[in-house]
């Protein structure tokens, strides 16, 4: 009866492909998200990331492999799966006449123990416009509204496909701490962006996707470790020179530049010593390789 017990994860993901004719638009992914996670999926336009999310709420079907949510296979389309889950598409169109409030009220109606319409309303800032139609709507407004139609039956599994596409800057900080707040209740979230500050902010976990393969997978800062495993320090130069150096050995490096620097009676100014961001491991990740690499002979 039960979707499954605490502790099992909310989505399992075993070796999942999908071809469309003859492209393979994912090739044999695995991944699995933890109840109570935010999990964020991150890749390249055309990487896979719809497909894979639009498989695990029920509007696509798998080519092979198994995909399991809370329990079920989201295939089934099973009423008590869909209950429990909220989804924001990457593409929604909404009846243009109806009103932001009336949706909600409408929308709620299809869940056991929906939201206050109102409370939701104000959740994504929609509050002035509770009573304007979905017609009139800008394009970041309606971007809310398919937020609070994810959110209006209280799920405990939210997919967001590109939530934030063009909310501006307040929207987006409004928005994350929306996505915070249902961290804090206990909320599982399968998240895509292409913002990669999003998903440092947000997510526990991401994975790489390109060209329907993950390249990578762990908590945001730990994926800077491992692959590119390196530490950039700069400073200015005596001449007032820009320098910056890569190692992974941060420690020797420092010992050495600061001892150098003491002995001319010289300081290193504007000392900076950082990790790559993800974005910047995601670019690195992410790049086409044009030319194969020759081995060194
Ligand atoms: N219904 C479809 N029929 C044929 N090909 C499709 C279909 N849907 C997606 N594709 C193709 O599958 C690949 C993956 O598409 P998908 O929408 O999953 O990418 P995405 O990672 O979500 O990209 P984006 O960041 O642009 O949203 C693309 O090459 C796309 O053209
Ligand atoms: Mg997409």
């Amino acid at each position: 009866m039960m979707g499954g017990v605490a502790g099992e994860s909310a989505i399992e993901v075993r070796d999942l492909r999908k071809t469309y004719g003859s492209l393979e638009a994912v090739r044999g992914i695995s991944f699995s998200v933890a109840r109570g996670e935010v999990f964020g999926l991150l890749g390249p336009n055309g990487a896979g990331k719809t497909t894979t999310v639009e498989i695990l709420e029920g509007y696509r079907t798998a080519s092979t492999g198994t995909v399991s949510v809370l329990g079920f296979d989201p295939a089934q389309r099973q009423r008590a799966l869909r209950e429990r889950v909220g989804i924001v598409l990457q593409q929604t169109g909404i009846y243009r006449n109806i009103r932001v409030r009336e949706a909600l009220i409408h929308f709620g109606g299809f869940y056991p123990k929906p939201r206050d319409p109102d409370e939701v309303i104000a959740l994504v800032g929609l509050q002035e416009k509770a009573d304007a139609t979905a017609g009139t709507l800008s394009g970041g407004q309606l971007r809310r509204l398919d937020l609070a139609l994810a959110l209006i039956g209280d799920p405990e599994l939210i997919f967001l496909d590109e939530p934030t596409t063009g909310f501006d800057p307040a929207a987006r900080r409004a928005a994350w701490d929306v996505v915070r707040s249902l961290r804090d209740l206990g909320k599982t979230i399968l998240l895509t962006t292409h913002y990669l500050d999003e998903a440092q902010e947000l997510a526990d976990r991401v994975a790489i996707i390109k060209g329907g393969t993950i390249v990578a997978e762990g908590a945001p800062r730990e994926l800077g470790v491992g692959h590119a495993s390196r530490v950039r320090v700069s400073y200015r130069d005596a001449l007032g020179e820009q320098v910056e150096q890569v190692t992974d050995d941060p420690t020797s490096l420092l010992y050495q530049l600061a001892g150098d620097a003491l002995d001319r009676g010289e300081r290193l100014e504007d000392l900076e010593v950082s990790r790559p961001t993800l974005e910047e491991v995601y670019l690195e990740l992410t790049a086409d390789v044009q030319e194969p690499e020759v081995a060194d002979v």
